[in-house]
């Protein structure tokens, strides 16, 4: 079995057992192949929008014996399933607005029996205002120290409530729930980074909505640092 890195790992766990899954932007195929070597799903289509990680899936499906088990699919994000073909979907290793771009397309991923997990590479906060706002729920949000990157990973159902949350949510989410040592990581980085950003636009008026928003998340963030880390 293909040596899964601890981000991907994460992901297998936090999805769990489930029937049917779809990988999109399956790429060497790996998570697909440990999900039905570990008994964690009974079949898994992966789909990939290009061609050439698509033959890497296939090379390796094969040398797996899993060709039964694991379909192919050129797709752009979701565009190659039907709706209830799957009871789960993880979106992986890309770009937050690439992420919500892929379940805006598809809006049949609205059903709350429908687990999503989603890894976004960047912009987690654009992913999660989204998520917010389409009435998706992050049910459990993890950090993950891999390969010497930290990482968030989203477990989320579709809820169509929009509840009221702080200042500090789209940057931080749910990661202040599980503290664990890369999330505590995710989120002092996230401070640096907020703050870095704060001090760029200090000066500019135009911009001073977005200050007022910073401030008010960093302070919010601070304060649940000191809760929650003990
Ligand atoms: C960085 S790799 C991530 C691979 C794997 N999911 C992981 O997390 O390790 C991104 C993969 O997503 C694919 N991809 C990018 N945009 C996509 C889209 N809109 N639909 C499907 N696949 C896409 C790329 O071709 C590439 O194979």
């Amino acid at each position: 079995m293909p040596i899964l890195n601890k981000r991907l790992t994460l992901a297998a766990e936090m999805l769990g057992q489930v029937k049917s899954v779809a990988d999109i932007g399956t790429d060497h195929a790996f998570l697909p192949i440990y999900l039905i070597k570990e008994g964690l799903a009974e079949r898994v289509i992966a789909c990939d929008i290009a061609e050439g990680p698509l033959s890497v899936a296939k090379a390796n499906i094969t040398k797996y014996g899993l060709a039964d088990k694991i379909e192919l699919r050129l797709a752009n994000g979701l565009l190659g399933l039907e709706p209830n073909e799957v009871d789960a979907v993880t979106i992986l290793g890309m770009g937050g607005e690439t992420i919500a771009d892929i379940l805006t397309d598809s809006p049949w991923v609205k059903n709350p029996d429908i687990t999503l997990i989603l890894q976004p590479m960047s912009c987690d906060d654009r992913l999660r205002e989204y998520l917010l706002c389409e009435g998706f729920e992050i049910k459990s949000e993890l950090g993950v120290e891999s390969q010497g990157r930290f990482y968030t990973v989203m477990k989320v159902a579709f809820s169509g409530n929009i509840p009221k949350v702080g200042k500090e949510y789209k940057y931080i989410g749910k990661l202040l729930e599980n503290p664990n040592a890369a999330a505590i990581t995710f989120v002092n980085n996230r401070l640096k980074s907020m703050k870095a950003c704060m001090r760029d636009i200090e000066k500019v008026e135009r911009k001073r909505d977005l200050y007022n928003e910073l401030k008010l998340a960093t302070e919010a963030i601070e304060k649940m640092v000191t809760n929650y880390v003990k």
